[in-house]
């Protein structure tokens, strides 16, 4: 990751969140957002069930998070005292998902909070891309947040409450140049999240998605290596934000995902949450 542009706004633990015994499903936790959430929540007291690939795919052609990521994730967590439980796995696999949620709903007592964000990016323009980059990516970004959900949402339905958040994207509420099929599978992610708002209101399980601009993670690291760019590049290339940044840090992610995921957002559900600096009002 490249150096953070700013002073981060906190220490990834706002003062006013407890999670204390509170368990949240991280997929996508060895880099990135995920990995900050996973710091986070477990500094926050929740019990953090933390799922990564672990490995690398064919598609993308940037390093994605690895078991030494995960181990390093897990040691950090115990070294302040903090509760996790690491798993390798796809969420494109049902059988892989399904494991890892049950585990962690055996291991903890309970699941309280999903957070969807195991994804990747891309570039191609639509008549350049094949069959199986398309594939890659909506089976990764979009059938592995429904999978994931899938598993998830029947503890929250027995305990009658809980919360899904979605990490889409700013491309989820806008097209892109050449991102033609990541913005199809964040804007699915709006679709799923308003469906499932709807299908669980009744449970008291509350459904969002976020909507983040440019993050300096190693996302973005991987396409400029792609792209023969540096990261700030590839975040200027598409963002555009309004306030004077390249991107947001994953502090920010944080910030927002302690108060979508805690009692004082107890009546937003079905919402896009937009963390965009400014971006969509241009
Ligand atoms: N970085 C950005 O600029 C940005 C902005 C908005 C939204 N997002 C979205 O936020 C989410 C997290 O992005 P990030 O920036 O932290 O990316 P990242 O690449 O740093 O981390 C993503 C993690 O997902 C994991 N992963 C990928 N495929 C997987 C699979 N099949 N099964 C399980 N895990 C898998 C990777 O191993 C990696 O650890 C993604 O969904 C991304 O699309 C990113």
């Amino acid at each position: 990751m490249a150096e953070k542009l700013h002073a981060p706004v906190g220490d990834g633990r706002p003062g006013n969140y407890d999670f204390a015994g509170k368990v949240i499903f991280i997929t996508g936790a060895a880099h990135g957002q995920g990995r900050a959430a996973a710091l986070a929540f477990a500094q926050a007291g929740a019990h953090v069930a933390a799922f990564d690939l672990a490995a690398d795919l064919d598609y993308p052609a940037y390093a994605l998070g690895n078991s030494a990521d995960l181990a390093a994730l897990a040691n950090e967590v115990a070294g302040f005292g903090g509760s996790i439980k690491t798993y390798a796995g796809d969420v494109r696999i049902e059988d892989s998902i399904a494991a890892a949620v049950d585990d962690a709903a055996q291991t903890f007592g309970r699941i309280d909070i999903l957070f969807n964000n195991a994804g990747i990016g891309a570039y191609a323009h639509s008549w350049e891309m094949n069959e199986h980059e398309w594939d890659m990516m909506l089976d990764i970004n979009l059938k592995g947040a429904w999978l994931t959900a899938k598993h998830v949402i029947p503890y929250l339905i027995e305990q009658k409450s809980g919360v899904i958040i979605n990490n889409s994207s700013i491309a989820g509420l806008r097209g892109f140049r050449r991102m033609s099929h990541y913005c199809a599978s964040k804007w699915g992610l709006v679709g799923l999240t308003k469906s499932w708002a709807l299908e669980l209101a009744p449970y008291n399980v509350r459904v969002i998605s976020l909507h983040p601009t440019g993050v300096n993670t190693p996302f973005n690291d991987g396409l400029a290596e792609i792209e023969g760019k540096t990261a700030i590049e590839i975040a200027e290339q598409s963002a555009g934000n309004l306030l004077d940044t390249p991107w947001i840090e994953t502090d920010d992610v944080v910030e927002a995902l302690f108060y979508l995921a805690s009692d004082k957002a107890r009546f937003v559900t079905g919402s896009q949450f937009v963390l965009d600096a400014g971006l969509l009002s241009t």
